[in-house]
Parts: structure tokens; C-alpha cells; sequence
């Protein structure tokens, strides 16, 4: 029997989990920053590691007392070594060094997209309905927007990614832009099926050189245009001072401070969206004459319209989507993304380093 103790920290979620062999989920613990983030309408890099540094040690520790552990019970420590915020990373692996340098538990270093893609593949196992590989990944957050061939699990091609903003980061742009507070992606997500998808057309972006590569920065200045030309000062005015007093309000709250207008708008940018995802998707599998399965990860992938359509498309493929839980930021990913590691013995020395850019193929 094997476990493992991980800590994700690349962004704004401080987060530490224990998996024991592979797939058995012991504890995992997220300590999420959107209140300190909301009022910037977006993720500020020092504000976020001030918050990892007072988070670590309450998180690590109820992950192992909510495991019934004890740091002789884990085998290994794993953490997130890139890619993320240099400050936020730093937090995080530079705990995990110190404990294996304390305890002689040794140390792994994880790709944080590598986790987005074990956290499919964990929970498909324990479905009983393992991903089949070849696999094309989509991975879909605040911070990546990549497509990758997986010949299998951890043997990656990058076949696309952003030129620009990250899918997660174009919803959370227009979601700030109109008013609606951050993360933008899930109160997106709730509005658009009270608007037409088809109310505002936008144009996709046509790319020039690798035609897999992504372009979310042109449908943002088209939803800003749109926004200059309609009027809608008053009605942001009153959505922020609603966001304000009220971080959670409810759908009908939303709605009421929301005309048809905007909400056909946020509609239409979410269907543009989910159509640039897709289309890159179908395309790349065309491609991949023998892929067998369509793996969708990261935050954005919690979208319910993107499941609808990812579920619907006729990619002739099967679609694997993580759980809510699982598809934002979280360390049960990262210590899934370790096991494979640990039983190769592919440790890291205490000297490993964050590395904001790391890439994983
Ligand atoms: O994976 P994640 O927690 O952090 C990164 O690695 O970036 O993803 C966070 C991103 C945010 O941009 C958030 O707006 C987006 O995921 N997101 C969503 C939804 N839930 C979270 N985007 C669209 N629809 C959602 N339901
Ligand atoms: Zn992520």
C-alpha cells in the first residue's frame, strides 16, 4: 500500500489531498481565495501568495488528520512544480521540500496540466470506464487553454494552444467587463441559457500558421465593442454594487439587474466559445486517425454548456469530463499525477525549482 500526500498552489486555491495506490481518495482540502481575488475581478500574483503562505500549514495538516494519518503514514510528498504563479508555486513546493528535507519522505514534482488529465483518468477508473488511449486532451482553464495527443498517460504532443487569453481568463474578462464579479466562468455559465446564443454573432477567429492553435483576445474586443455601443453604464453600475453586498446572489437576483440584451450577449459569447473548443477538438481528432477518446479538464470544463455539447458534437468519440470537484484547481489531481512517478522512482532532488512556464510537451 502506497499514499501520497499533494499540495497544489499554482494559482489562487491552496490545496493539499492523500491518495493511497492510485485511486483511493483519503482526504483531499481546498482552501479557495475568491474573496480576496473578487474585488480585483481577477487573480493579483501577490495577493495570492500572501494567501498561500497563511493557508499551507492549516491545509497540509487537515488533509492528514482528515486522512487519519501522520506523516510516517505517507510514502511520498508531491506538489506542483509548474505551471502557475511564480509567488504561488514557490509557496507550495518550497513546504513540500522542507517537509521531505524534515522527514526523508521523498519529493515529486508535478506538471499542474499533467493533474488536470489525472484527474479524468482517476476518476474513470473508479467509474469502472477507464480512459482508452490514444486520447485527445483538451485542457481548459484560467490560465491554459492546450490540446494535447496523449498516446498514453504521461506521453504527451502539444497539438494547439493559445495564442492569446486563456479560455477561463476570456470568461472572466467579460464577466468583469459587465460587471458580474469574478470567477466569471461560473456565473456565465448560469446566465446564458436565459439568453439566445444566436443574438449576437461573433466571427471566430481564423488562425494563420498551426490552424489548432486558439484566439480568445478578438471575441473579448468584439464583446467590449459590443458593450461600448449599447449603453449599458447604468446596468454594470448596478450588477458591481450588487456583487458587492451580495457575492452569492441567486439566479433570480442576477436576472433581475440582467436585461435580454446582455443576457443574449453573454450567451453568444458562451456558444462562440464552446464552438472555438470544439471545432479544435474535431479537427484534431480527424486528424488522429486512431484516437479513441476525447478527455475535457480544468476549470472551464465544470461549464454545463460545454459538457451539452461536448456530450452532443459528433466527434464520434467518448467524452470524459472530471467532476465539479475535480475540475478546478485541487491536489487529488496532482497526487493521481504523482503515483505513475512514484512507481518509477522518479523523484525530485530538494534543489527542484518552480517553474512558471514548465511545459508538458
Ligand atoms: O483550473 P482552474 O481552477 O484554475 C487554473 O488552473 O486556471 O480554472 C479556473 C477558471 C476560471 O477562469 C473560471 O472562470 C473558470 O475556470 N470556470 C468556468 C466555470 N467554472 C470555472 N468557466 C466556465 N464555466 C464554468 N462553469
Ligand atoms: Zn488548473
Amino acid at each position: 500500500m502506497a499514499r501520497i500526500l499533494a499540495i497544489e498552489s499554482s494559482c489562487d486555491e491552496t490545496a493539499a489531498a492523500v491518495i493511497e495506490d492510485e485511486t483511493n481518495v483519503l482526504s483531499s482540502v481546498v482552501a479557495s481565495q475568491f474573496p480576496v481575488h473578487g474585488k480585483y475581478g481577477g487573480v493579483v500574483p501577490e495577493l495570492a501568495s500572501r494567501e498561500h503562505l497563511r493557508a499551507i500549514v492549516p491545509v497540509v495538516r487537515e488533509a492528514l488528520e482528515r486522512a487519519g494519518l501522520t506523516w510516517s503514514g505517507i510514502d511520498a510528498i508531491a506538489a506542483t512544480s509548474g505551471p502557475g504563479l511564480a509567488g504561488s508555486l514557490l509557496v507550495g513546493l518550497t513546504y513540500a521540500k522542507a517537509i521531505s528535507f524534515a522527514t526523508g519522505i521523498p519529493l515529486i514534482a508535478v506538471n499542474h496540466i499533467e493533474g488536470h488529465i489525472h484527474a479524468v483518468i482517476l476518476e474513470a477508473v473508479r467509474r469502472g470506464n477507464p480512459v482508452e488511449f490514444p486520447a485527445l486532451a483538451l485542457i481548459v482553464s484560467g490560465g491554459h487553454t492546450h490540446l494535447f495527443e496523449a498516446r498514453e498517460a504521461g506521453v504527451y504532443k502539444l497539438l494547439g494552444r493559445t495564442r492569446d487569453d486563456a479560455a477561463g481568463e476570456a470568461f472572466d474578462k467579460v464577466a468583469k467587463l459587465l460587471g458580474f464579479g469574478y470567477p466569471g466562468g461560473p456565473v456565465i455559465d448560469r446566465m446564458a441559457p436565459y439568453g439566445d446564443p444566436r443574438g449576437v454573432r461573433f466571427t471566430l477567429a481564423r488562425m494563420k500558421g498551426n490552424t489548432l492553435d486558439f484566439s480568445f483576445s478578438g471575441l473579448k474586443t468584439a464583446v467590449v465593442r459590443w458593450v461600448a455601443s449599447h449603453d449599458l453604464a447604468d446596468e454594470i453600475e448596478i450588477r458591481k454594487r450588487l456583487f458587492k453586498t451580495s457575492p452569492e446572489a441567486g439566479i433570480e437576483e442576477l436576472l433581475a439587474v440582467t436585461p435580454q440584451p446582455t443576457r443574449d450577449l453573454l450567451a453568444s459569447f458562451q456558444y462562440t466559445v464552446i464552438e472555438e473548443l470544439l471545432r479544435h477538438a474535431a479537427s484534431a481528432a480527424e486528424r488522429m486517425e486512431d484516437v479513441r477518446s476525447l478527455v475535457i479538464s480544468g476549470g472551464v470544463a465544470c461549464n454545463s454548456g460545454l459538457r451539452a455539447a461536448a456530450t452532443q458534437a459528433s466527434l464520434g468519440l467518448p467524452v470524459f469530463f472530471p467532476s465539479a470537484a475535480l475540475s478546478t484547481d485541487n491536489a487529488v489531481m496532482i497526487a493521481a499525477a504523482a503515483f505513475p512517478k512514484f512507481r518509477r522512482g522518479d523523484f525530485a532532488p530538494l534543489t527542484a525549482a518552480a517553474e512558471p512556464n514548465l511545459a508538458l510537451a
